[in-house]
């Protein structure tokens, strides 16, 4: 049903192939929620000061995936878009096939390689060419909390999986939904992530998902991480399956369910709802995952269409990196700016600690590509590995069938 459904979504947009006038710039992306939404309108109308049209190309889904099936029929097609949403381990992938516009001239103009960091230049560019736009930075080890529920059940931020369980079941007692979530392979692939960093430490993360070390996939430490989904699974109500990631958001911001664990795009979804940090809802890193970061960047590639960047390529990808675009972007958004050198004061409290957290991770190499954002391997492991985990979380493997399903999916893939 999910091939059929991408498919068709990939035939409407070949078959609805918009006439971008030359002045417009047509951009392909994932961002339909509210709060993202909100965020991109933060974009359009920074263009639209400049004369700069919008020729919109929303795809939906959470994560991308369907986002780049069109994409890659767009370009089969002959017919790319101006400017691409994309993460990670993708940009490269296209950057190899010949297919983005050099952003050169432009980074040098404007210094990007003094102010963007190491971690998203390595997606950034591509054989010494700046081949991406970086809007922000993501982190994926976030829990979301509902404070009122926190406060009626005198639950304080847990700081160890054990003391995270116990509050789940506190909130299950009392009859809430103590997860939200959405069944959705990339859903649990993000959960999947946090649990990881958490059950086996720094060193277990990069031997696994950066290295696809046999032996670290093969590991105790790795079906104990399959065990704990497992646990996580008890916690999620009866409707979870198939539901959309802000949704699942909604639960939390509703009462409805005491905690979600999700990226900071999460964060996006309670501001736009009128909510408050610290007075409504509550950010707490994945407990033990306190001195980690596992980060997506958000980035745009400019698709190659003549050999040269066009004009509002160019005016596209300054207004992305010019430091009062980056701040009122990340504000809405959730994430934090791609730029180290600018004063966040602006941000709410959980995009300060985002902020810092993220500086302080790289220092301390502490900082991660996310698995679950393609920010560690290629599409093609990064899939594999969502089948196996989404196959378990729903039940068709026990946590020791599904060691040997991940051990076999990276070999084939790889
Ligand atoms: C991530 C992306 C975020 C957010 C999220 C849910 O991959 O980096 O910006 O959009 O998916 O759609």
């Amino acid at each position: 049903m999910r091939i059929l459904t991408t498919t068709l979504t990939a035939v409407a947009a070949l078959t609805a192939v918009t006439c971008a006038q030359a002045q417009d710039v047509e951009v392909l992306h994932w961002w339909t929620s509210g709060g993202e939404a909100a965020a991109l309108n933060v974009l359009k109308d920074d263009l639209s000061g400049q004369g700069i049209g919008w020729q919109d190309m929303p795809v939906a889904g959470g994560g991308g995936t369907q986002a780049m099936t069109v994409l890659r029929a767009r370009v089969t097609s002959g017919n790319a878009p101006t400017a691409v949403q994309m993460l990670g381990f993708d940009i490269t992938d296209w950057a190899k096939e010949g297919a983005l516009a050099d952003l050169n001239t432009l980074a040098d103009q404007n210094k990007w390689g003094d102010v963007i960091p190491a971690a998203l230049q390595k997606f950034a560019t591509h054989d010494g060419k700046w081949v991406a736009a970086p809007v922000n930075v993501h982190s994926t080890n976030w829990v979301w909390a509902n404070k009122a529920i926190m406060d009626e059940l005198g639950i304080s931020q847990p700081q160890t999986w054990d003391e995270f369980v116990a509050a789940m079941q506190k909130a299950k007692d009392a009859g809430y939904t103590a997860l939200a979530h959405g069944g959705q392979a990339w859903q649990e692939a993000t959960i999947f992530d946090a649990v990881a960093m958490a059950a086996g430490g720094p060193e277990f993360y990069q031997k696994a998902f950066v290295e696809l070390d046999e032996d670290t996939l093969s590991s105790d430490t790795m079906k104990e991480v399959f065990d704990r989904m497992g646990t996580l699974r008890g916690f999620v109500d009866d409707n979870f399956s198939g539901r959309d990631w802000n949704l699942a958001t909604a639960m939390v911001i509703n009462g409805d369910a005491a905690f979600q664990l999700m990226g900071d795009w999460a964060k996006g979804e309670f501001l736009n709802a009128g909510k408050t940090p610290g007075e409504d809802f509550l950010c707490y890193r994945f407990p033990g995952t306190q001195q980690q970061v596992t980060f997506n960047s958000d980035q745009f590639a400019m698709f190659d269409q003549d050999g040269a960047v066009s004009d509002q390529q160019a005016a596209l990808a300054s207004a992305i990196l010019s430091p009062g675009f980056q701040i009122a972007f990340n504000k809405v958004k959730g994430s934090v700016p791609a730029r180290t050198d600018l004063d966040v004061a602006e941000l709410d409290a959980c995009g300060q600690q985002g902020y810092e957290e993220f500086k302080a991770a790289a220092a301390s190499g502490n900082l991660f590509g996310s698995f679950a954002h393609g920010h560690a391997n290629p599409a093609a492991v990064k899939n594999a590995m969502y089948d196996v985990i989404t196959a378990h979380f729903n039940g068709e493997y026990d946590s020791a069938t599904a060691v040997d399903e991940l051990v076999t999916a990276v070999q084939i893939n790889k």
